[in-house]
């Protein structure tokens, strides 16, 4: 019997497979369908700053001093407001999935400042959310606000959130940090228990027809899996947090190159907004299949197996590699 269970913030898991915050997580039906179709957790679409009551925000304590950032917060999903749950409403879906549910369910909080989290996160943990994802979503635009700053930023807003509620805490990151291994470590020092890597940001796009920006969203594609396999494969070990991939996992290729580079679970939404949630189902048991051909009888047993630690070739994960791939690209024969 293949063992596909996992552990992740705390929980025992079946599955290392995870719907991630999005859509899909607001239909209770779906929810009990990625559960009939093996889910392992459910995050649930985030709450953001900006749908928490104006007067309790404590707007930034370190950062906010024009409205960029702010702005850009708001345009964050294009789509937001649309299916998008106020807070009273949030809280309440949270009890009806934890009722309709025996995965874990997640809760999430999107935004970049302390004030209003801090109460919210206190609230989602009430209403009975077995853990919490916060996805610090902050484009620091001003010119005088430096990276150590936006590193702080963050630690204060973990540390905040972490002393205030009960429930295991993971940080979804985005990837743009000048050092990736110390802001994981100082993030797991004020708190967090988990790393999910990495939030997706939307890029605006131009129409030069128009001379408007576009803000349409793109879902992923399994070449942004790399990116994720790199930093959970150097990190894994190195820091006392567990670690999710979200970005660029399709299929179940993708989850065991998760796994073996040392990730804790593997997240989907692209792939669940593409195929339907029953996608689950086909991957859980592709899954299955390729562990029983190739001899695996757990998942824990590939978890790392892969990391930075575990290979033969560490440098391959470094820039010291980069020339030796560079010299080995061959233009394809026309
Ligand atoms: C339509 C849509 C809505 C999303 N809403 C949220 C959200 O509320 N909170 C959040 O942290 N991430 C949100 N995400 C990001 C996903 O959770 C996920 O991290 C991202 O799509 C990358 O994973 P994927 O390649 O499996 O799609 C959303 C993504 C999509 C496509």
């Amino acid at each position: 019997m293949i063992d596909l269970s996992t552990t992740y913030l705390g929980h025992a898991l079946r599955s290392p497979l995870v719907m991630s915050a999005g859509p899909l997580g607001e239909d209770v039906d779906a929810i009990r369908a990625a559960e009939d179709a093996g889910v392992g957790a459910v995050v649930l679409p985030s709450l953001f700053e900006e749908q928490l009551d104006i007067e309790s925000r404590d707007l930034d304590r370190h950062l906010t001093r024009g409205t960029e950032s702010y702005a850009e917060a708001l345009s964050y999903f294009p789509a937001v407001g649309a299916y998008r749950l106020g807070p009273d409403a949030y809280l309440d879906h949270i009890a009806r999935v934890k009722a309709a549910v025996d995965v874990p369910v997640i809760g999430s909080l999107n935004g970049v400042s302390s004030g209003g989290w801090v109460q919210y996160a206190r609230l989602i943990e009430e209403a009975g959310a077995d853990a919490l994802e916060l996805n610090v979503y902050f484009i620091p635009t001003d010119l005088d606000v430096d990276g150590r700053a936006v590193e702080r930023m963050y630690e204060d807003l973990v540390r905040d959130v972490c002393a205030a509620v009960g429930i295991p805490v993971a940080v979804k990151l985005a990837p743009f940090f000048s050092a990736m291994a110390h802001v994981a470590a100082r993030l797991v020092a004020a708190g967090a228990k988990g790393l999910v890597l990495f939030n997706r940001f939307y890029q605006p796009d131009l129409d030069v027809e128009r001379l408007e920006v576009v803000q349409d969203l793109r879902l992923s594609t399994a070449d942004e899996l790399r990116l994720r396999l790199r930093w959970v494969a150097i990190l894994y070990r190195r820091i006392a947090a567990d670690l999710a991939v979200t970005g660029g996992i399709h299929d179940a290729v993708d989850v065991l190159k998760a796994m073996m580079a040392g990730a804790a679970v593997a997240m989907m939404t692209s792939a669940l907004l593409i195929h339907g949630v029953g996608h689950l189902a086909v991957v859980r048991d592709a899954l299955r299949r390729w562990m029983e051909e190739h001899e695996y009888t757990s998942i824990r047993q590939m978890q790392g197996s892969m990391s930075q630690r575990a290979v033969a070739e560490p440098a391959a994960f470094e820039r010291a590699n980069y020339l030796h791939v560079l010299r080995s690209y061959r233009q394809p024969s026309r």
